[in-house]
């Protein structure tokens, strides 16, 4: 069964539900999340590695990057299939725990927890904790030694591998403020990483140190990436292991695959990366005396950016002559940067269908925007649709599924939209529901008049 569909009457339909059903019961802007493609990547995702890794003996195991997309429907979705949950704060530890996830399959991340985050990862117990910096390696000691209790740690590292598409979401690079050098201050000296190893092994009676962690950036669409981080990750294990005898049993090489977001991208299958990782593993691993260790990925967009899109409903459309001759026509929509703020902080391109019915209208350029009071607020910049789009009709932003509900905001008081979720059989169920102005009062401490607040 596919994704998406057109029923009889040209109408778009999400595991065989129709748009204009889904418009008509949840209202729009919606998020629709098809449940099956969400279970179907997360497994595709951890099979594909599992199978490549299996022949050099290396042991799998798949953290969700609940950031992508976090609710407690959708967690479970990821745990059904087989996958374990990264966190990056407290909150989210809060909803993958009110989810139901067994503590021992979630990580918590993040170069600045407080104390009180901390102290829940340990109060719960969580499988692991990944340090940041020597700052949090003294501050957790000191909090599992007052629990009683020894932390499963990982150490952060950066590996210095730039490997994305866009500056804003590289995280590898040197001067940044996530992670724990491979490269020393000044020659002769141990490198961060190295320090922080050294910190956490002084410390063993109450961290468990488990391995290395890396995470080299976002939307990757190859593996050269990921094998060089592993080779340099791998490298400190081995000095690890020469300095101190001990054996690292884990190293996780983050997320970051990469999802087509419109035609122009074309990202390599997650099997056939998995596949090319493998040899280049297998380099790294050749020289080692070392067993080797269990690895672990971290895969956000990868699941959740193709189960979802968003669903609006046009209103305003205005041609504007930009030069002689010259035009563009601006489809305005019920939401915008408020619903999905990538184009705008990341020049992150979509792209848009009619949904509603098909036309055999000759496609004019358009340039979907939004309702926001910024002319910056566009959803996306350039794509041919029909030329008799109108108010009324609805259109569908494929590939919304992660970090648009999750980076939303309330900007110019627009209440968020909710989540529909789309299930194998075509049971449609809001998942999180819609906010209302209602909701965004409720904490504004002032309101004189509660009852004349319309929704
Ligand atoms: N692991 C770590 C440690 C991360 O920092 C991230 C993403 C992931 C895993 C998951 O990465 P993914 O597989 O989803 O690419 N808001 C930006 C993306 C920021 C990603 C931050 N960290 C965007 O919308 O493109």
């Amino acid at each position: 069964t596919r994704q998406y569909t057109r029923d009889a009457d040209g109408c778009v339909c999400v595991s065989g539900v129709p748009v204009t059903e889904l418009a008509r019961q949840h209202g729009t802007p919606s998020y629709v999340l098809d449940e099956r493609t969400f279970r179907e990547r997360a497994r595709a995702f951890r099979e594909a590695f599992e199978d490549a890794l299996r022949p050099l003996g290396i042991e799998v195991a798949v953290y969700y990057a609940s950031k992508a997309l976090l609710t407690t429907a959708v967690v479970g979705w990821a745990t059904e299939e087989g996958l374990n949950v990264d966190t990056a704060s407290g909150g989210e530890l809060a909803v993958a725990l009110a989810a139901g996830v067994d503590p021992a399959r979630i990580a918590l991340h993040g170069n600045n927890k407080s104390a009180a985050e901390l102290e829940l990862a340990l109060r719960v117990g969580v499988g692991r904790i990944v340090v940041d910096s020597l700052a949090e390696i003294e501050l957790l000691s000191g909090l599992a030694r007052d629990w009683g209790t020894r932390a499963p740690v990982m150490i952060r590292v950066t590996p210095g591998v730039h490997a994305s598409t866009h500056e804003f979401i590289a995280t590898a690079h040197e001067d940044q403020k996530f992670g724990l050098s491979l490269n020393p201050a000044r020659d002769g000296e141990d490198s961060p990483a190295l320090t922080a190893v050294a910190a956490c092994l002084e410390a063993s009676d109450a961290l468990d140190l488990r391995g290395l962690h890396c995470h080299i950036g976002s939307q990757i669409f190859a593996a050269e990436g990921f094998g060089q981080a592993a080779e340099r990750v791998l490298a400190l294990r081995e000095a690890v292991a020469a300095r101190w005898d001990v054996v690292l049993p884990e190293v996780d090489l983050g997320g970051g695959h990469g999802v087509a977001y419109t035609a122009e991208d074309a990202p390599r299958e997650v099997a056939a990366i998995a596949g090319d990782l493998a040899p280049l593993l297998a380099e790294s691993l050749k020289a080692s005396e070392l067993p080797a260790p269990h690895l672990s990925f971290e895969p956000g967009r990868y699941i959740a950016g193709p189960s979802g899109c968003t669903v609006y409903t046009v209103g305003t459309v205005k041609t504007v002559t930009v030069a002689p001759g010259v035009q563009r026509r601006y489809i305005s929509v019920d939401g915008g940067m408020s619903d999905n703020a990538r184009p705008v902080l990341y020049d992150a391109d979509y792209t848009a269908v009619l949904g509603n019915r098909v036309s055999h209208e000759a496609p004019v350029l358009s340039r979907v925007v939004g309702k926001h009071c910024e002319s910056g607020d566009v959803v996306v910049k350039d794509v041919y649709l029909p030329g008799d789009v109108a108010a009324g009709d609805l259109l569908v932003v494929p590939v919304t599924g992660a970090y648009c509900w999750a980076l939303s905001s309330n900007y110019n008081w627009l209440p968020r939209p909710g989540i529909v979720s789309v299930a194998p059989d075509g049971a449609t169920r809001e998942i999180v529901r819609r906010e209302t102005v209602t909701d965004l009062l409720a904490r504004d401490t002032g309101v004189v008049d509660p009852a004349g607040a319309i929704t």
